[in-house]
C-alpha cells in the first residue's frame, strides 16, 4: 500500500515536473503525427486546415497522404484523419506535397502536387469532395497542369475569376473556369523581379528572393502574395498588387528563419474578427527538416494593410471560444498531447489509440459551468474499447497533476474496436478549465482506446 502511494505520487510529481514547461504551450497544434504545409479555409464558423504528412525518420519528403484538423477555437483541434491519399490518384506515383483546398459550386476542390509516374515529373491535380471532410476523388483522371512546378494556391475574385498559381523555381498561374477543373488561356509566368518579389540574400542563381510556397488571396481590396523566400534556410516574405496579375511590390520579411526546419510555408486567413498565421517548424519531439509539424499565430493587420514581422511560439494562438462538455466531443479533439496517436473508428471517425501508462490528452477551455450547470459536473462517461486488460481514465484540472475530479476504470472489452460506454462519478469540476485525461494502467501492451466522451 505504502509503496503504491508512493509510487503513483511520485509518477504525478514527476509527470507534473515533467510537463510543467508544456503547460501553456499550443505550438504545434498537431502532436499526433508530423504535418507539414498548413492551408486554412473558413467554412461554416469552422475553421478548417488541410496539411500533408511526414512520416517519422523520413530523410526527404517521402510523402503519401493528405490530413485534415478543425477547430471552432483556435487551440483544441479535431482529427478528421486521411481525406485524400496519393491512392486517390492512379497517375500518381509519390511526392504528396503542400496543397489548398477552396469550395465552389457546393464542392470543395483540393489542389495538390505529386509524381506523374508515368513522366516521373510534379504535376498538379484536383480532389473534389461533396463534404469539406471528404473523402476527395481524382476529379479529372490526370493532372490538372504539369510542368515539374509545385506548390498551388487558389482563390476566388471577387468577379467570379479563379486563378491558380503554383511555383518553384518559377510563379506560374492559369486562370480556372467555373467548374474549377478545367482553364482557359494557358499557364503563364509572373516576371520575377527584384522590385516585385525582393532581392535574394541567398547564395543561388535566382534572381528574386522568391522561392515557393505563394499564398495568395485578397483583403480589403488588397492582392497578397506571401511566400517562402531565400532557400535554405527558408524565411517567410510577402508582396502586394493591386490586381490578381501584378504588378506586385515587394514588401518584406514576415517571418524570420526560424525553427530547425529548412524549409518554411506560410497560410493566411481571417476567422472569428482575428487574422492568423499559419507557417510550420521541426519543433516536435525528433523535428526537423523532413519532421515538420504546423503550427499557428495570431496578428494584426497594420491600418496601412501591411503585415507586422511574425516570431514562431511555442504559446500559439489564444483560445477565442469555450467548450461545452455536456456535449459529446470526439476523444481526437486535442489541445495538446503526449505519447497517444488516432486511427480510423469502427463506429466512424477516429478514436484516439496507441495509449500508454502516463500518456495524457489535453483539452483547453472547459466550461464547466455551460447550460447553466452550477455546480458543475456530476459524472462523465466515455466510449471505449481494450484488447488488454484495460487501465483508468484520470480527469485532472488544469495540469497533469492538478486536481483529480474524476477517475474511470476502463475494462477489457475483448477487442481493440469492441466499444462500451463507462461511466463514472466526477466532484469539483467547476469553472473553465483546462482537462487533462492522464491515461494509466499497469498491464502489458497498449491500455484502451477511446472514441468520445462526455460529461453531465
Ligand atoms: C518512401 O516511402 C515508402 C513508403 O513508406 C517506401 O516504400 C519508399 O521506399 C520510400 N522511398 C524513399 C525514396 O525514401
Ligand atoms: C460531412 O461528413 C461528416 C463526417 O463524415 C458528417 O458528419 C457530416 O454530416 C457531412 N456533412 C454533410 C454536409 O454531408
Ligand atoms: C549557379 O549556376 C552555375 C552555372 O549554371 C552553376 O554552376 C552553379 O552550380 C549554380 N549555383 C547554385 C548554388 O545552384
Ligand atoms: C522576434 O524576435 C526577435 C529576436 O528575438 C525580436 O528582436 C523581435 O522583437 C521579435 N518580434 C516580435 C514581433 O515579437
Ligand atoms: C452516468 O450514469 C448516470 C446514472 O445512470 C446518468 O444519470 C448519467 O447521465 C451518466 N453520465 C453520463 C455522462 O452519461
Amino acid at each position: 500500500m505504502k509503496t503504491f502511494e508512493l509510487a503513483s505520487l511520485s509518477i504525478t510529481f514527476l509527470l507534473a515536473f515533467l510537463h510543467n514547461s508544456e503547460v501553456r504551450a499550443d505550438n504545434p497544434i498537431i502532436q499526433t503525427i508530423y504535418t507539414a504545409d498548413p492551408a486554412p479555409i473558413v467554412y461554416n464558423n469552422r475553421l478548417y486546415c488541410f496539411t500533408d504528412h511526414d512520416l517519422p525518420g523520413s530523410t526527404f519528403f517521402n510523402m503519401t497522404d493528405w490530413r485534415l484538423f478543425s477547430t471552432v477555437d483556435m487551440v483544441n483541434w479535431q482529427d478528421h484523419g486521411v481525406v485524400m491519399s496519393l491512392k486517390t490518384f492512379s497517375w500518381a506515383s509519390a511526392n504528396a506535397w503542400a496543397g489548398q483546398v477552396i469550395n465552389r459550386n457546393n464542392k470543395f476542390y483540393y489542389y495538390a502536387p505529386m509524381t506523374h509516374g508515368a513522366t516521373g515529373a510534379m504535376a498538379i491535380g484536383v480532389g473534389v469532395s461533396n463534404n469539406i471532410t471528404g473523402p476527395y476523388v481524382d476529379a479529372l483522371g490526370h493532372p490538372l497542369v504539369e510542368n515539374n512546378e509545385i506548390d498551388p494556391t487558389v482563390f476566388i475574385d471577387d468577379d467570379g475569376q479563379a486563378y491558380l498559381y503554383w511555383a518553384n523555381p518559377d510563379l506560374w498561374y492559369v486562370k480556372l473556369n467555373e467548374d474549377m477543373i478545367s482553364y482557359s488561356g494557358s499557364p503563364a509566368q509572373i516576371q520575377l523581379t527584384v522590385a516585385g518579389f525582393g532581392a535574394r540574400q541567398g547564395n543561388e542563381n535566382r534572381t528574386t528572393s522568391f522561392e515557393e510556397g505563394p499564398w495568395v488571396y485578397k483583403r480589403n481590396g488588397i492582392y497578397y502574395n506571401v511566400f517562402a523566400a531565400d532557400c535554405c534556410s527558408e524565411d517567410i516574405r510577402y508582396s502586394t498588387s493591386p490586381g490578381p496579375l501584378g504588378p506586385w511590390t515587394y514588401r518584406g520579411v514576415v517571418m524570420p528563419t526560424q525553427g530547425s526546419s529548412f524549409t518554411n510555408h506560410p497560410a493566411v486567413i481571417d476567422f472569428m474578427g482575428n487574422s492568423y498565421f499559419f507557417y510550420h517548424n521541426g519543433a516536435l519531439p525528433g523535428g526537423g527538416g523532413f519532421d515538420r509539424s504546423v503550427a499557428v499565430e495570431k496578428f494584426v493587420y497594420n491600418a496601412d494593410g501591411s503585415i507586422p514581422q511574425i516570431n514562431m511560439t511555442t504559446a500559439g494562438a489564444p483560445r477565442i471560444n469555450t467548450l461545452n462538455p455536456y456535449q459529446r466531443q470526439e476523444a481526437e479533439l486535442i489541445a495538446w498531447s503526449s505519447g497517444v496517436s488516432t486511427e480510423m473508428c469502427s463506429e466512424g471517425g477516429l478514436d484516439v489509440c496507441n495509449i500508454n501508462n502516463g500518456d495524457y490528452v489535453k483539452v483547453e477551455g472547459v466550461d464547466f459551468s455551460a447550460n447553466g450547470a452550477s455546480v458543475g459536473a456530476k459524472s462523465f462517461s466515455a466510449r471505449v474499447a481494450s484488447a488488454t486488460s484495460g487501465g483508468n481514465i484520470q480527469l485532472h484540472l488544469d495540469s497533469v497533476g492538478g486536481a483529480l475530479v474524476g477517475s474511470c476504470t476502463v475494462p477489457s472489452t475483448g477487442g481493440w474496436q469492441t466499444w462500451t460506454t463507462i461511466n463514472c462519478s466526477v466532484s469539483g469540476a467547476t469553472g473553465v478549465r483546462d482537462l487533462f485525461f492522464v491515461y494509466t494502467g499497469g498491464g502489458t501492451g497498449f491500455l484502451f482506446n477511446i472514441n468520445w466522451w462526455q460529461f453531465s
